[in-house]
């Protein structure tokens, strides 16, 4: 087979057997497309990777394999950045085959019921870096979140179910819990936190925090509840759904942007 035909982005499923093929890969590596495969071909040995398989689909010209055809009974690992409009189908497909995985999603994706779901129950949870705003183009082009063209890459995350060191780091809290600086809510049992950061170390009641919670949560040290909006309201007003509203003066004062309830977990040590 020519040797451009093994990386290729054809989008059928290829096979790039690491020893067979080290001294074509060594010699040819500008051939590779994918920086994906790029990255793992680079440091195949560190992180003892046999073969890689390449799949691609275009729904444009209806070639290649589709990620709901992939034999997955084959892989190890799944590494992609998947048709955003598809992720829900894809988490569910790599669920269903039991798939390790690290693949690329819209930030938005946290407070997918299906996605937020897997995250509670302690399936997945975001990977590293806050978050991925730009993308570097076959021919070696940035696209940043701001770029002159004003075509605006959306803002990402990685997913994933491999482990990642900050789930095991204890959040250190500097914050002592007193009622004037955090409000509670109107319409549910539970105090307003406006950053991570502010989490007070001794409350032991619900909180709610931004969705940036999750780059820093530690299982072991919180308890996910719920998303804001899933969590029972003692009161509900017309048209508003299901917002977690901030008293004010025995008032409802503001609805806070997203939110997720959580408690911690106060082991006893
Ligand atoms: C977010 S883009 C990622 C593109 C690619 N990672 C890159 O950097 O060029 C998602 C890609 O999934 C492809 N796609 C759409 N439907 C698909 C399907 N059912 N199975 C596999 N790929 C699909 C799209 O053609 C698109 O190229």
């Amino acid at each position: 087979m020519p040797s451009s035909d093994l990386f290729d982005s054809g989008g059928t499923v290829k096979k790039i057997d690491i020893k067979a093929s080290k001294r074509k890969i060594e010699k040819e590596l500008s051939l590779i497309k994918c920086n994906f495969v790029k990255f793992l071909v680079a440091h195949a040995d560190d992180y003892k990777i046999k073969s890689i398989s390449v799949s691609g689909f275009n729904p444009a010209t209806g070639k290649g394999v589709k990620f709901q055809d992939v034999d997955y009974s084959k892989y190890d690992l799944i590494i992609t950045n998947p048709p955003f409009s598809q992720f829900i189908e894809f988490i569910n497909v790599l669920f269903h085959n039991k798939k390790r995985f690290l693949v690329i999603g819209p930030l938005t994706a946290i407070t997918y019921k299906e996605i937020f779901s897997h995250i509670q129950k302690d399936e997945m949870w975001l990977g590293y870096a806050k978050q991925l705003s730009g993308f570097r183009l076959a021919d070696g082009q940035l696209v940043l979140s701001k770029n002159p063209e004003g075509s605006v890459p959306r803002a990402c995350k990685w997913y994933t179910n491999l482990d990642v060191s900050y789930r095991h780091d204890k959040m250190i809290l500097t914050e002592k819990f007193c009622e004037k600086d955090y409000p509670r809510y109107f319409n549910y049992n539970g105090i307003e936190v406006d950053k991570t950061v502010r989490i007070p170390y001794d409350f032991k009641g619900h909180m709610g925090v931004p969705v940036t919670f999750l780059t820093k949560y530690n299982p072991e040290q919180f308890e996910i509840i719920g998303k804001g909006v899933q969590v029972e309201k003692t009161k509900r007003f017309p048209g508003d759904k299901a917002t977690l509203w901030v008293e004010k003066n025995g008032k409802p004062h503001k609805a806070p942007f997203e939110r997720i309830i959580i408690k911690h977990r106060h082991k006893k040590t």
